[in-house]
């Protein structure tokens, strides 16, 4: 006998089969006829199948009838068709074994919905719910569409380490990696010796990978990791964790208008394939969760992204009549609000934005002809704002240690990433998609930590 998934038991395809499902009960509804139907769901689609128990099991009413939400069970089978409307098949037990029942009393999840702030208190169990595990597939999908993406156009997967001693976005938001003793940590100076430390100097957790793939594409071109970051930010918006996934293509002989081509086929690429193989789930994101989605998804597919320098921007932002909680003024970074009003309203489709002022980003962004900007670019779309930064790369050596400087960064501490200057350098351009914005973008939900498995936030690291 074949133990099949309920996302094969419910296609035709399976009819007249004797089969074995193994899954969690949804819902147990006694029929007075003398039989019980079991909505039965295992995490491979949205949907559940619908499970005929008889009465004449020799088990019916020592074990059927006490099935509850939650339970475990294996089922043994016939695959039918069903008169029910709303579903191709139902599966006929001729076995119905417990595996591990769930007291109705304590098992949090009934069949009431539950909301998103309930459900993270329970992050463990929360993949068993319909909106969680449609975020699980459809997380895996995006995952699988990036790396066929890439693999099919020649790009190598790099991975890049998780500690570092450098700081990619100049931003210091970092998490100290360290063995010493918190209480009482050797001193020389007054100050914390981190010599005595485990990599005898101070380390962290990488908020970014990019630094070292510049190495891997300054070498065989093509390149991109996929990995988690970290960012000790105090950020506790809807799109912010501190522990999230980025996907980092970096590219050689690649200029700022390249680096936007391969951004814009990229995510319009994400979304074909979450429409096409994700589509029960997406659905279900469209009914409960976000009635726009499609029309969204639909929109950022079928139309060019608008390409705007930052000075533009600006000026736009200034002549609206929109009043800001943010100031805007040339000079200024954007904030979510003027991010989500360019692309929301001012232009209705996805806008990257590039050539900003060289105060507002990190050091390793190329300076333009001009000295006062540098080629960078972020992608906003509708209903999440920024979804990727990026740049093309200060490949001159003296520029990009000037820049160093002008930022408090000493070159010395970067020596190793001078030297991809010193040694055949190349022009190069890269970009940083967040995995999460992706998911939030995809499927409407409205806040990251409920597109991630287990959220890690300021003063949350729980599960
Ligand atoms: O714009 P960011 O900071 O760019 C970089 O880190 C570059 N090194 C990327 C590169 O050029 N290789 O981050 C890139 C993207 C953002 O656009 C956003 O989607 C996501 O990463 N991101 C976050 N997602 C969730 N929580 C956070 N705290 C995030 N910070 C950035
Ligand atoms: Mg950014």
């Amino acid at each position: 006998m074949d133990v099949i998934s309920v996302s094969d038991a419910r296609l035709p395809a399976g009819i007249g089969k004797t089969i074995r499902l193994r899954g969690w009960v949804r819902t147990r509804r006694d029929s007075k006829g003398g039989f019980s139907f079991l909505e039965l769901n295992d995490g491979s689609c949205q949907g559940n199948v619908q499970v005929v128990c008889p009465g004449e099991l020799p088990n019916y009413e020592t074990v059927v009838k006490h099935l509850h939400t939650g339970a475990s069970v294996i089922i043994d089978g016939e695959v039918k068709a069903s008169p029910a409307k709303g579903q191709a098949t139902e599966v006929h037990a001729s076995a119905v074994a417990l595996v591990g029942n769930a007291d109705p009393e304590t098992y949090p999840l009934q069949k009431k919905g539950h909301s998103f702030e309930f459900l993270r208190s329970i992050a463990h169990l929360r993949p068993r719910t319909n909106t969680f595990g449609a975020i699980a597939r459809l997380r895996n999908r995006v995952c699988k569409s990036i790396h066929d993406f890439f693999q099919e156009q020649g790009f190598l997967y790099i991975h890049t380490p998780i500690i570092t001693a450098s700081d990619c976005e100049g931003a210091g938001a970092l998490f100290r990696v360290s063995t010493l003793d918190a209480e009482k940590p050797p001193l020389a100076e007054g100050k914390v010796d981190f010599t005595r430390d485990f990599f005898h100097k101070p380390a962290f957790l990488t908020v970014s990978g990019q630094l070292q793939v510049e190495s891997f594409a300054c070498s065989m071109g093509k390149v991109y990791t996929f990995g988690p970051t970290f960012r000790a930010e105090n950020s506790n918006t809807p799109r912010h964790l501190a522990e999230f996934w980025m996907i980092e293509p970096e590219m050689a002989f690649f200029d700022l208008t390249d680096n936007m081509n391969l951004a814009e086929a990229f995510l319009k690429r994400i979304i074909k394939d979450a429409l096409e193989d994700c589509a029960e789930d997406m659905k279900f994101f469209a009914e409960r969760v976000d009635k726009d989605v499609f029309a969204r998804l639909e929109n950022v597919l079928n139309n060019p992204f608008k390409r705007v320098p930052y000075t533009e921007a600006v000026d736009i932002l200034l002549a609206s009549d929109k009043t800001w909680e943010f100031p805007v003024a040339w000079g200024n970074d954007l904030q979510s609000e003027h991010e989500r009003f360019l692309t929301e309203q001012h232009f209705k489709c996805p806008v990257i934005l590039f050539d900003y002022p060289r105060t507002l980003k990190p050091f390793y962004m190329r300076v333009n002809d001009d000295g006062r900007t540098v080629r960078a670019m972020d992608v906003l779309v509708p209903g999440v704002g920024e979804i990727i930064g990026g740049s093309q790369r200060e490949e001159r050596l003296n520029v990009l240690e000037e820049r160093m400087r002008e930022q408090g960064l000493d070159p010395a501490g970067y020596d190793w990433y001078l030297d991809l200057r010193r040694y055949g350098t190349v022009p190069h351009a890269g970009f940083g998609l967040g995995l999460e914005r992706t998911i939030l973008f995809l499927s409407g939900m409205a806040n990251i930590r409920d597109v991630i498995p287990f959220p890690r936030t300021p003063g949350s690291a729980e599960f």
